[in-house]
């Protein structure tokens, strides 16, 4: 019944995936190690990973959301720029906690403690990207991984 089923859902739905990126300002500033020590230190499961180099293409198909923006052509551009790490991380209330861990997209309004505060240099080269929300989620981890390459 609806009502059972909304009740098994409620046990689980805190158990959330959430796709992230160490951008390439990250990665050329060695800081991969950096970013996951601050992801697996707040206990949140890295379930898939991998290092690529996106095509302009396809920086702009993932940020198609933003594609109305001023800044769509700077940010597909700088995305495309070199290498980065795609993640999916996975845990309770995983969207929020991976956000927290950021920071807020200005690192000038970053709190104390944040990947962000503690690394980004610029509101664009911002080191590290996070899905806001379980929709986006669900898009960008798809983009990205099939079934098989994550490991639960
Ligand atoms: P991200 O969380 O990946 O989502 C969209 C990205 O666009 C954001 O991080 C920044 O890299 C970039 N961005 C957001 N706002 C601005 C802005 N005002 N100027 C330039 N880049 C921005």
């Amino acid at each position: 019944t609806r009502k059972e089923s909304s009740a098994a859902s409620d046990v689980y739905k805190r158990q959330e995936r959430t796709l992230s990126i160490i951008k390439p300002d990250g990665v050329s500033r060695g800081l991969i190690g950096d970013v996951i020590k601050h992801i697996e230190g707040r206990g949140l499961k890295i379930v898939a990973m991998k290092m690529l180099h996106l095509t302009q293409a396809q920086a702009r198909g993932f940020y198609a959301v933003h594609r109305e923006r001023p800044f769509f052509e700077g940010l597909t551009t700088f995305m495309s720029s070199g290498p980065a790490v795609v993640m999916v991380l996975e845990g309770d209330n995983a969207i929020a906690r991976w956000r927290e861990l950021m920071g807020a997209t200005d690192y000038r309004k970053a709190a104390e403690g944040t990947i962000r505060r503690e690394f980004a240099t610029d509101i664009e080269k911002n080191v590290v990207h996070g899905s806001d929300a379980p929709e986006t989620a669900a898009f960008e981890i798809g983009y990205f991984f099939n079934r098989f390459e994550i490991l639960a």
